[in-house]
């Protein structure tokens, strides 16, 4: 299995392979060179903790630096970048030097925001090792990192060149890092006009697929393969979010960042909040009169199937003073986007973007408690 897709972000050409094998160090500064870039200088990877046995294959027996930042989102923080634009100033890395991020996305938001700055931009590929990573987070060209306790607050858009995602990575994810890049691909599957990977997940099945089971990851092959086109064809029509475009990757994303804020970063992954933001954008869908109810039951049923949490209220917001702090980090969102606060909602093919204000005060809140009886 071994599949390439090109699509470009403004002029910048992105190519992305999926494949079955890790991509050894020659291979990937050959393909580099190829499509079109520079000579490749000096390069330095990027890792973290778990990741540093994936860089390490992927060197052989070369020796090459290589930057192990630790691991998980409470390093995705200015500290880290510091360390790998060290690393690279360490390395001898100039303009035709190259980043190379192994890891998910954590390290790919990373690593890209910090070859976005060195020197003014430089090389950068990503070798993306968890589902989410590459299903959502490597391809898009948004990097960044954390600051002031806000995700992402500090970031620049630079879309990596050479993309990377090998299967031969995903056995050692923890099951829960697993749940959570299946929450982003059932994401895209509604997203999709045509409904095709959304009935291709329905075969594929919740589960990672066992080494021998090669029917199992040719259907995982082709759920990622699916899910990079749609997202690719998303961002090459409007890649900055200025159009109306992107925004419909943020699908339950208005409630899944609202309950990620308001029960603490952490304590849900975003896959999982993101999943239940989904059965709650269909309920409003539905409340709305723009999701079918037959189209909000089978994406609701999918979710549920799947061992997702989607009881509202969320088990995490019955505490007293949650669902106020939901309702302020609603507001806190809207602010973020200079006052467009928009919820995206299924509807009978795809997803369709309703502006806040086109929602009756305290339907919102109906849903997030419980109290508006959808029959979803
Ligand atoms: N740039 C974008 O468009 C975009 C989109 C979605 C998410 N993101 C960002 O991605 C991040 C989440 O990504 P993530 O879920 O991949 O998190 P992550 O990078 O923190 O990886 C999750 C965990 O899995 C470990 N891990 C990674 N690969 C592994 C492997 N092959 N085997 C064993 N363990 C492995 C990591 O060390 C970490 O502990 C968030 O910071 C989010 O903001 C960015």
């Amino acid at each position: 299995m071994n599949q390439e897709y090109t699509f470009t972000f403004d002029k910048t050409l992105s190519c992305v392979r999926i494949q079955e094998e890790l991509p050894p160090i020659a291979r990937i500064c050959a393909d580099f060179e190829s499509i079109g870039r520079d000579h490749v200088g000096q390069i330095l990877l990027v890792c973290d903790t778990n990741t540093a046995y994936i860089a390490r294959d992927i060197l052989g027996t070369q020796d090459r630096p290589l930057c192990v930042l630790p691991q998980g989102e409470t390093a995705k923080t200015w500290v880290s970048v510091e360390a790998i634009l060290s690393a690279g100033k360490e390395a001898g890395l100039g303009r035709d030097g190259l980043f190379i991020g192994v890891g998910g996305g954590v390290v790919s938001d990373l690593t890209a925001f910090a070859a976005s700055i060195y020197m003014r931009g430089t090389g950068l590929c990503l070798v993306s090792t968890t589902l989410l990573g590459m299903v959502d987070a490597a391809v898009g060209g948004k990097t960044g990192f954390d600051l002031f306790g806000m995700k992402n607050l500090v970031g620049t858009f630079y879309p990596a060149p050479l993309i990377y995602m090998p299967l031969a990575s995903l056995p050692g994810l923890p099951k829960a890092e697993w749940k959570s890049g299946m929450g982003e691909l059932i994401k895209t599957g509604v997203l999709d006009d045509t409904g095709a990977l959304l009935e291709h997940l329905r075969l594929l099945g919740p589960e990672p697929p066992d080494a021998k089971d090669q029917a199992g990851r040719e259907r995982l092959f082709a759920g990622i393969a699916g899910s990079v086109q749609i997202k690719g064809r998303i961002v090459e029509a409007d890649p900055k979010e200025t159009g109306a475009e992107r925004v419909r990757l943020n699908l339950g994303h208005t409630f899944a960042h609202a309950l990620e804020s308001a029960v603490g970063l952490g304590q849900v992954s975003h896959g999982e909040a993101v999943a239940w933001g989904m059965v709650r954008a269909c309920e409003l869908g539905y409340a709305l009169g723009i999701t079918p109810g037959d189209r909000g039951k089978a994406i609701t049923s999918l979710i549920k199937g799947w061992a997702y949490e989607t009881r509202a209220p969320h088990p995490l917001l019955e505490e007293p003073g949650k669902t106020e702090a939901f309702m302020r980090a609603l507001e806190g969102d809207k602010k973020k986007k200079a006052g467009k606060l928009r919820f995206i909602v299924p509807c009978t093919q795809g997803v369709q973007t309703v502006s806040a204000e086109a929602i009756e005060a305290g339907l919102v809140e109906r849903i997030i408690c419980g109290t508006l009886d959808t029959s979803l």
